[in-house]
């Protein structure tokens, strides 16, 4: 068989990270796939960085649409981030011409996630994105694949991994937000924009994109209340402590008989419950489901290497060609977000 050819946009901490495990991985990833996968075209935006990757006989493509479109790929892999172009018009442009995509895009698929799922509809293609929420933690499968056949009734928890890090050292610590931002930052988990992260935006975005895996729900970011951790200082911290109780960033999106409610802010958790023990950039699911105990899902929820893995599970899902509905449904089949009044839980 043929191996499946692969195009990367973005060449940042996660797709250098990707280059590199599917170059180590290659055994693994054959004998599941019962096919290799390899790497032959890139685009980034400087070809002269330092990545410490081996990109010997792989093309620069300096475009990302014409990667997108370029003969040679089957399955394009979008790592450059940003709700809008270049990733959309590229993301696009694969997907009506037939190929398969794998992104990490959380901004982009809470933004524009139903048009670019009704376009892998349409031409058969793939749109894999378990690296966009909860990184490495298999939660997007989850929810499609794992509890098919279970009616869901709530999921929240922490889903991200810069706040989670930052709200850990203020606390430990007693660092200040910028310090401890600044080294979320060099430690490759905060967004290119990390006011995404703090704000809570960022959280709202998967969220969203949870919700509506859970729901059958048309993705609305729109319908996410949002408040962020900017605010908070360490005698926050420490005065919710002294109470018996942590500060963590949550998202919880809630089944009720008014409709989905999404939010996303600030909570006092007891220290003795389980989600208080989530820390550093650790994120954690829970998912409720009707007549079963409670889920949780807990792991490393940034990087780029927990992001990578995600990725590559992607693509060795496109490569074996499985080809799941994005949203867990036909498009025709989710339905419209009714926002819920926000309700104290
Ligand atoms: N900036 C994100 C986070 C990256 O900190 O969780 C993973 O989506």
């Amino acid at each position: 068989v043929a191996p499946l050819k692969v195009g990367i946009a973005g060449l940042g901490t996660v797709g250098a990270e990707v280059v590199r495990l599917i170059e180590t991985q290659a055994r693994v990833l054959a004998g599941r796939s019962g096919r290799g996968i390899r790497v032959v075209a890139v685009t980034a935006r400087s070809k002269a960085k330092k990545r410490d990757i081996d990109l010997r006989g792989v093309e620069w493509v300096k475009d990302p649409v014409a990667l997108a479109t370029h003969p040679e790929v089957d399955c394009f892999v979008e790592l450059m981030g940003g709700a809008g172009d270049p990733a959309l018009s590229a993301v696009e442009a694969a997907l009506d011409a037939g190929k398969s995509v794998v992104t990490a895009n959380k901004a982009l698929l809470a933004k524009h996630g139903i048009k670019l799922a009704k376009a892998a509809e349409k031409h058969g293609g793939a749109l894999n994105f378990e690296a966009a929420v909860g990184a490495a933690i298999p939660v997007i499968k989850t929810l499609r694949e794992g509890l098919a056949g279970t009616g869901i009734d709530r999921v929240y928890g922490i889903l991200n991994g810069t706040c989670n890090y930052i709200l850990t050292r203020m606390e430990q610590e007693g660092l200040s937000f910028a310090e401890c931002l600044k080294d979320a930052q060099r430690l490759g988990y905060a967004e290119a924009d990390p006011s995404f992260d703090v704000d809570g935006h960022d959280t709202a975005q998967k969220l969203a994109i949870l919700a509506s895996l859970a729901f059958g729900t048309k993705v609305a970011q729109s319908a996410v209340y949002v408040e962020g951790i900017s605010s908070i200082a360490p005698e926050d911290l420490r005065a919710a402590a002294d109470l018996g109780y942590r500060v963590k960033l949550l998202g919880v999106a809630v089944r009720t008989a008014k409709g989905i409610e999404q939010r996303v802010h600030p909570t006092m958790v007891p220290k003795t419950s389980s989600i208080a023990q989530v820390m550093g950039v650790t994120n954690a699911v829970t998912i409720d489901g009707e007549g079963i105990p409670p889920i949780t899902l807990v792991g490393p929820g940034a990087g780029g290497a927990a992001t990578a893995s995600a990725v590559v599970a992607d693509i060795a899902d496109v490569a074996r060609g499985i080809r799941a509905n994005p949203f867990g449904r036909p498009i025709a089949q989710l339905r419209d977000t009714t926002k819920a009044p926000m309700e104290r839980h």
